[in-house]
């Protein structure tokens, strides 16, 4: 089991921002996690990474119950690709230290370089498509180069759960496609962590992503076979206003139904 979220409530003075959240991610699945601004998303990842603490319920993560587990270590596990990190990291970093930073989880680099720091480096830019960004200084890279470095930095730290917050914010058409192809072959690698895709967009939710998680005012409001859930009915009761879905290959793209008269 990856994530074993048992009737998490989190609680904030008056407001209750996740109310009765249940969720199994079992190894093996890749899971999107669907829901409009401020539906809770993450605030329930800040829960998966140990940075919340629930106000009720049981969170266990990687076969470890939270209460009895060190999370610096378990955070190790965790890989975390949000645009708050991009922010974070040195503008003038040579990109290839970017990602080799990933493998200690350190904004900028402080352990010595081991022999095959480099070459890892390598692989994981390579994997991502964007090998030819090395040696580049970070802050030169555009948005969606510096979100595929990102994620080849996280997957540094060889990570069983790879967390990818609105990896596509900010992408023009052709980068966001670029980038959900590189997170596709990720996928089809034998040694693939399991991923949780996050995102307002259905088009974005890959067929890779054969479960969804759908988040409504910090409650599930659905959880199951992407497939399942990605119809008119269930996307208008979710959205609660009438929407129409095209098909489009395995991707679906929503749009607001035409008013009648
Ligand atoms: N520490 C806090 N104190 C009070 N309210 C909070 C706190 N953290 C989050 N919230 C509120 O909880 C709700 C859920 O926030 P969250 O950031 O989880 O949403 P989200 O689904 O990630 O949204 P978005 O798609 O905009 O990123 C929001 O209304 C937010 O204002
Ligand atoms: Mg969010």
């Amino acid at each position: 089991m990856i994530i074993d979220i048992q009737h998490v409530t989190w609680k904030r003075e008056a407001l209750t921002l996740l109310h009765d959240v249940s969720w199994r991610v079992n190894k093996g699945e890749h899971w999107a996690l669907l829901g409009l601004n401020g539906s809770g998303k993450t605030t329930l990842l800040n829960m998966i990474t140990g940075y919340l603490w629930p106000t009720e319920g049981s969170i266990s993560v990687l076969g470890h119950e939270y209460g009895s587990v060190d999370l610096r270590e378990l955070r190790k596990s965790i890989g975390w690709v949000s645009s708050s990190l991009q922010e974070k990291l040195y503008a003038s970093d040579r990109t290839q230290y970017v990602v080799i930073s990933g493998k200690h989880a350190t904004i900028g680099l402080y352990n010595k370089l081991a022999g095959e720091d480099l070459e890892e480096a390598r692989h994981w830019m390579q994997t991502l498509g964007c090998e030819h960004l090395w040696d580049r200084e970070y802050r030169t890279c555009s948005q969606g180069e510096k979100q595929k470095l990102l994620i080849a930095r996280a997957l540094m730290a060889n990570p069983q759960l790879l967390i990818l917050d609105e990896p596509c914010n900010g992408l023009d058409l052709f980068s966001r496609e670029r980038l959900l192809d590189s997170i596709s072959e990720l996928t089809a690698r034998p040694d693939t962590p399991s991923l949780i895709y996050v995102t307002h967009h259905t088009e974005e939710i890959l067929p890779v992503f054969q479960h969804s998680l759908l988040l409504r005012r910090g409650e599930v409001f659905r959880r199951g076979f992407t497939a399942d859930l990605m119809t008119s009915d269930v996307l208008s009761d979710f959205f609660e206003a009438p929407v129409e879905i095209d098909r489009h290959g395995e991707r679906i793209y929503v749009r607001a139904a035409a008013s009648k008269g």
